[in-house]
């Protein structure tokens, strides 16, 4: 009966759905990362066990390895790595470029994104939704920022000779990636080539070929 009465009351502090994380209505609620309970976002441990360490991460000067095809690389800083973000609607990442390397079409459904650049030169843009699908973009250089909207599908190319890095904070604890070719021609099990070739307005032949394409995830 108590555990009836837990869930009719987190399903309906849950379904006050907004368009970012629901706002916390306690200090904190570090994500008890044990915990076998299903809940929008993450159960709180015991406030009285919190400690520093769950607010805390290091490493975020270390770059991440774009040795990979795409050339770029994501270190997430969002709730699987400081448990302390839970119910806290923020989350941050660096990004690291190779030259010529690109962080490759994507949204995040839950967030939007503010980027800055540490060093070097990115071009970046985000496409709006239909039917203007109007691409607003533009060429930033260190300490520059920008930002993209909460899901609209946005991209970040190192244009630069160097390499360049980027933090990218985002308004959400768990932001979510959906990178556009990968989901589309990466999905697993497979979205039928009938699908793509009639929604792409290209050959099947050319599905399966990208179908049959390595999607790297660099996340
Ligand atoms: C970077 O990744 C590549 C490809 O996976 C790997 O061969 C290489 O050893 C990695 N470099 C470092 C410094 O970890
Ligand atoms: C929580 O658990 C996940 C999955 O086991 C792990 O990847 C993550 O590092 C853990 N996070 C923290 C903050 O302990």
């Amino acid at each position: 009966m108590k555990l009836l009465f837990l869930a009719v009351f987190l399903y309906l502090t849950a379904s006050h759905v907004s368009a970012s994380d629901p706002s916390p209505l306690q200090d904190f609620c570090v994500a008890d990362n044990y915990s076998k309970v299903f809940v929008n976002g993450k159960v709180c441990k015991d406030p009285k066990l919190a400690t520093a360490n769950d607010f805390f991460f290091a490493g975020l000067d270390k770059p991440g390895n774009t040795s990979n095809p795409v050339g770029s690389k994501v270190t997430p800083v969002n709730v699987m790595q400081i448990a302390g973000l839970n119910t806290l609607g923020i989350s941050l990442a660096r990004i690291d470029f190779a030259p010529g390397g690109q962080n490759p079409p994507h949204t995040h459904p839950r967030a939007t994104e503010i980027l800055t650049v540490l060093e070097g030169t990115l071009y970046v843009g985000f496409v709006t939704s239909n039917p203007e699908n109007r691409l607003i973009s533009k060429i930033l250089n260190k300490g520059d920022v920008f930002v993209f909207p909460v899901g609209l599908i946005h991209f970040q190319q190192n244009v630069g000779y160097s390499n360049a890095v980027a933090i990218a904070a985002l308004s959400s604890q768990n932001p979510g990636v959906i990178t556009i070719a990968n989901a589309v021609f990466g999905a697993n099990p497979p979205i039928s080539d009938v699908v793509l070739a009639k929604a792409f307005q290209i050959d099947k032949q050319l599905v399966d070929k990208l179908q049959a394409s390595f999607w790297m995830d660099n996340n």
